[in-house]
């Protein structure tokens, strides 16, 4: 990307007293905004407060006579398999549910693959000679610090609008038996936002790998969380594209309440195949006696069914809508006319991807936080921490509250424009 393309290097030498003068005076005023996660606000929160009294003193049994306060159902109860099965659009015994992390469920089941392999008699994937994953990037940190606590080599792959470059991971899947998955966030990928088109979805389904024992980790976190729920984007179920394509246990699906309800006190769920499903189960079962049932069955009478998921989502899209257009509104004002920088515009998710002039991600980040504006570490969004570019800012609109998420955007945008200044300039920094 060309830094300010428009002017010659003296007319940046008079932009950067500019831009270095704006910073010095947002850094006086001694700030506190922290965008570094993408959490819900309190008002998003107060939605789900109605989860601490739904459920009566007595009203303890499932629709199967389960008594949820005991031990027992470690794949979950049946109402709560029901609803969530419709929310992924699986069959409810395609879904175990677990405790309140979809992380904790990826966890779990790479350590699983790692240690026991993914099928009845499969070898444990730790005893190849190396294991590797395919990361589309920019992606989710917290994908990549699991393969990173394991020791899963990642191979960065790029993304393209319409999802991971396909080239790039076919080719690999097909060529090298030590790749043995995928990372992928499908609906309003984190941080770009991009849902995946239908022959992505469709091709992921059907390649070749030379691993038989490839899965894809489908993170789908961000099923109902569309920012306009009138126009949702929708993609391609991938299990049964991959049961059309004959590679039906290729898929682990992941989703949870964190961001419908609590993400401190939610439901987790993954689904996949019945194979795979009875392969888990037997597994889940020596580490587990039960979920917290009682929250399943505060879940599903406070949620009421699917109806009310999509009210509840509406909800959160009305407070989050206003604060995305807020960052969006800014970027166009402050980083438009400069050929500095280049953003998504979600529709749907918890992030904005910002990708500003190469070289200049790192710095502007740390000038934020001596701003006051803490932002998510650059680098974090790639594989071992580190973005060849240095270009990727991942912006959480979420939790500010929107009086003040102008003016965190604002001293964002000074950060970027003097971080790029200085690097034109040729100041040391
Ligand atoms: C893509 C993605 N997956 C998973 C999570 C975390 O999910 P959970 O709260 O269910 O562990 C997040 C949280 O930001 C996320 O962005």
């Amino acid at each position: 990307m060309e830094l300010f393309a428009a002017g010659s290097k003296s007319q940046m030498k008079e932009s950067y007293k500019n831009i270095a003068e704006i910073y010095a005076s947002y850094k006086e005023k001694k700030y506190h905004f922290d965008m570094s996660r993408g959490k819900p606000c309190p008002e998003q929160l107060d939605l789900s407060n109605g989860l601490m009294t739904c459920l009566g003193e007595k009203e303890y049994f499932s629709v199967q006579g389960t008594d949820c306060r005991n031990y027992g159902n470690p794949e979950g109860i049946a109402e709560a398999r029901e609803l969530f099965a419709e929310m992924l659009e699986v069959k409810p015994e395609e879904v175990i549910i677990g405790g309140n992390s979809s992380l904790n469920m990826m966890y779990d089941t790479m350590i699983r693959a790692m240690q026991c392999g993914v099928e009845e008699g499969g070898k444990p994937w730790r005893l190849g000679k190396e294991v590797k994953f395919l990361c589309p990037s920019p992606g989710y940190d917290r994908h990549f610090a699991i393969c990173e606590s394991m020791g899963i080599r990642m191979i960065t792959v790029a993304m393209t609008d319409k999802g991971p470059d396909m080239e790039a991971v076919e080719r690999m899947a097909a060529a090298d038996p030590a790749v043995k998955g995928i990372w992928c966030v499908p609906l309003y990928s984190n941080p770009d936002g991009i849902s995946y088109s239908d022959e992505t979805v469709a091709r992921l389904a059907s390649m070749k790998t030379k691993a038989q024992d490839f899965r894809i980790f489908w993170d789908n976190a961000y099923v109902v969380h569309h920012l306009d729920p009138d126009e949702p984007d929708k993609v391609k179920n991938i299990l049964p594209a991959c049961r059309e394509a004959g590679n039906e246990d290729r898929p682990y699906i992941f989703s949870s309440t964190s961001k419908i309800t609590f993400p401190g006190a939610g439901i987790a769920m993954m689904a996949a195949s019945s194979k795979n499903i009875s392969f888990i189960m037997k597994h889940l079962t020596k580490q587990t006696i039960g979920p917290d049932k009682l929250n399943q069955l505060r879940h599903v009478k406070f949620l009421g069914g699917m109806d009310g998921i999509k009210l509840q989502m509406a909800k959160h899209a009305a407070i989050l809508r206003p604060k995305f257009d807020a960052v969006l509104d800014i970027f166009d004002k402050e980083l438009h006319d400069n050929s500095i920088a280049t953003w998504n515009k979600p529709r749907g998710g918890y992030f904005i991807s910002l990708n500003v002039a190469g070289g200049c991600a790192g710095r502007a980040v740390r000038l934020a936080k001596d701003a006051g504006v803490i932002l998510t570490p650059a680098g974090a969004t790639f594989p071992y921490g580190k973005d060849p570019a240095d270009s990727n800012i991942r912006i959480a609109p979420t939790f500010p509250p929107l009086a003040e998420l102008p003016e965190a955007i604002r001293i964002v945008c000074a950060c970027v424009k003097l971080a790029c200044a200085e690097k034109m300039a040729g100041i040391c920094r």
